[in-house]
């Protein structure tokens, strides 16, 4: 599914982004440009690396 309409983000870059070694939404933006344009996808983004990572 897409999480990020901006920049065309689905959930499965976001884990392979997570895979990958990112670890917060910084990391995120960094690598993928989530959140850097509307935001709206900001918090979906971060439940997914949450579940990702949970501790
Ligand atoms: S939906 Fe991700 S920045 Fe707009």
């Amino acid at each position: 599914m897409y999480v990020c309409i901006c920049h065309s983000v689905t959930d499965r870059d976001i884990i392979k982004a997570a895979e990958k070694g990112a670890a917060c939404l910084q990391d995120l933006s960094d690598a993928l440009n989530v959140a850097t344009c509307c935001g709206r996808c900001a918090s979906c983004a971060k439940n997914i690396l949450k579940e990702r990572n949970p501790q």
